[in-house]
């Protein structure tokens, strides 16, 4: 009975794709789909935009408060914006869903700045994950985020003139480049459900990456994560959080 309820709706929406009711009944199927198949569930922030929920971890891929209003305080306001160079150099260790090179890359064409952008992620994300959470942002943040999840891994992507992407399928652990960063945006998941990722010795080695005046920026601000950036060889800024956070971590190269 249900498997035929979800028939109809698939025919509905292949015969009518505007009407309002098909994309509706098209978004629950994607949800369900999602949700019956994998510890990933998409679900809605308090600004209206999508995060990803993992079950497994108990963790979501951005705040709850909103994940856009937290990808462009943290990544934008505080990261790209901080950065006085013309010709920026970003790591991000987490690519996740693309939303914050979606945004750096919207940022670089109106500053405009020259960015060549290294996104590292370990688990790439299904299509219709990707999609569903890109239901939620307006059409041009959509657009930008599907775009570049079409590109090939671990091939280099001259897009414009003023950016240039290269996503890498590793473990954090295991990446290494002889480049250096002017920005890195720390998006990993908490280092509650995650040590290993803010262990000294990746967060000594995030230290080594950066360019002198380069800084990494992260939504954590937890205590023994900042001593080990101090001891690293970074100064700390405590910054003001987004939405539902009370602050975050800026730590820089001198
Ligand atoms: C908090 S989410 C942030 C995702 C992304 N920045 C976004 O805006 O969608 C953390 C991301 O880090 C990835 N990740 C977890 N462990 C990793 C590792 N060891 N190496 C690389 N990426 C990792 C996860 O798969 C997830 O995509």
């Amino acid at each position: 009975m249900f498997q035929k309820i979800i028939l109809c709706c698939f025919i509905k929406i292949l015969r009518h794709p505007s009407n309002f009711a098909s994309v509706f009944a098209k978004r629950q199927i994607l949800f369900f789909m999602i949700n019956k198949k994998s510890h990933l569930k998409v679900i809605l922030t308090e600004d209206k935009s999508a995060t990803i929920y993992n079950e497994d971890l108990d963790e979501t891929y951005h705040s709850k408060y909103g994940a856009l209003s937290e990808s462009l305080h943290i990544y934008i306001k505080n990261g790209l914006h901080k950065c006085p160079k013309q010709s920026i150099n970003i790591l991000e260790v987490g690519y996740g869903t693309g939303l914050n090179a979606a945004l750096t890359f919207a940022e670089a064409q109106s500053s405009p700045k020259e960015i060549y952008y290294t996104g590292v992620e370990n688990c790439i994300l299904q299509p219709n994950v990707l999609r569903t959470f890109c239901d939620s942002f307006s059409p041009d943040i959509s657009k930008q985020i599907l775009s570049l999840d079409r590109l090939k891994w671990g091939k280099e992507h001259y897009l414009n003139k003023w950016f240039t992407l290269i996503k890498l399928n590793i473990d954090i652990q295991y990446f290494n480049t002889n480049k250096n960063f002017d920005i890195i945006y720390f998006d990993a998941f908490g280092p509650d459900k995650q040590p290993e990722i803010w262990s000294r010795d990746i967060l000594q080695k995030m230290a080594e990456f950066l360019n002198s005046g380069g800084f990494m920026v992260t939504y954590c601000s937890k205590g023994t994560v900042k001593r080990d950036l101090k001891n690293a060889g970074l100064k700390i800024l405590n910054l003001p959080g987004p939405p539902g956070k009370r602050e975050i971590t800026l730590a820089y190269k001198d």
